[in-house]
C-alpha cells in the first residue's frame, strides 16, 4: 500500500492505491490525479459504477451522516455533484458546508479521501447537470420527498406516472423543481 497525502489550508486530499508509485510520481495536483484515476476507472470493465462517492455531512448536533451520490464531473475546481435541498445532506450543508467524501475502485485498489467544503453551483450550471439525468431520475426527483418517508410504493408509483405524463419538457420540470435540485461543488 502506497500513500500520500496532500494539504494546504482548505485542502485535505488522501490518495491510496496499490504500489504503483508512479501514479503519484508524475503530478502533484491531486485534483490532476483525481481525474486521471476517474477516467481509467470509467475505462475499466470490472467497474460498475466508476462515479459512486461516499459523502458524509454533519448535522448541527455534530453527528454525522454519509450516503453515496454520483460524482458528475471532476474539475479544475473541486468535485461535483448534485443533489436536492431538501434531504438530509442538504439541510446539513446549509447549517455546514464541511464535508467528507470517499471514492474507492475496488480492481483498481484504489482510494482518494476528500476533506473539504460544499458550495452550491449556480441555476445555470445546475441545469446544465440536470439536463445530463435520465428523465426517470428527473421525475422520480420532482416526485419523491428527500429523506421522508413515503406512503407506500404505489403512492410513489402513481404520482410518478402522473408526473410523466404532465411533463414532457426537462427545462420545465427543473424549474418546477425551484430550489430543491441544485448541483454541489464539493472543494477541497
Ligand atoms: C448508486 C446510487 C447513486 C446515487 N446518487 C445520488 C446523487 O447523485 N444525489 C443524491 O442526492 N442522491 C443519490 N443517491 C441517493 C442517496 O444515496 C441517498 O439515499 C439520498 O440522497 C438521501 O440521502 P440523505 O437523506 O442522507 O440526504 C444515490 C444512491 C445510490 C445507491
Amino acid at each position: 500500500m502506497f500513500e500520500l497525502s496532500f494539504s494546504t489550508v482548505k485542502v485535505k486530499f488522501k490518495f491510496m492505491c496499490a504500489v504503483n508509485k508512479t501514479d503519484l510520481s508524475h503530478t502533484q495536483d491531486p485534483l490532476q490525479l483525481s481525474k486521471e484515476w476517474l477516467k481509467e476507472a470509467e475505462q475499466s470493465s470490472q467497474i460498475t459504477h466508476p462515479n459512486a462517492m461516499a459523502v458524509a455531512t454533519v448535522n448541527p448536533k455534530g453527528q454525522p451522516s454519509s450516503r453515496i451520490v454520483l460524482l458528475k464531473e471532476i474539475n479544475n475546481e473541486g468535485f461535483i455533484f448534485s443533489t436536492n435541498y431538501e434531504s438530509q445532506k442538504g439541510r446539513d450543508l446549509e447549517q455546514s458546508p464541511l464535508i467528507a467524501a470517499n471514492i474507492y475502485w475496488d480492481p483498481l485498489f484504489r482510494q482518494i479521501c476528500i476533506q473539504g467544503a460544499a458550495e452550491k453551483l449556480d441555476r445555470q450550471d445546475s441545469q446544465k447537470y440536470w439536463a445530463s439525468r435520465p428523465r426517470e431520475s428527473q421525475i422520480s426527483h420532482f416526485v419523491s420527498p428527500q429523506s421522508q418517508p413515503v406512503e407506500s410504493r404505489a403512492f410513489l408509483d402513481q404520482q410518478y406516472n402522473k408526473a410523466l405524463k404532465q411533463f414532457r419538457n426537462d427545462l420545465f420540470l427543473f424549474l418546477k423543481s425551484k430550489s430543491s435540485w441544485l448541483a454541489q461543488r464539493l472543494f477541497p
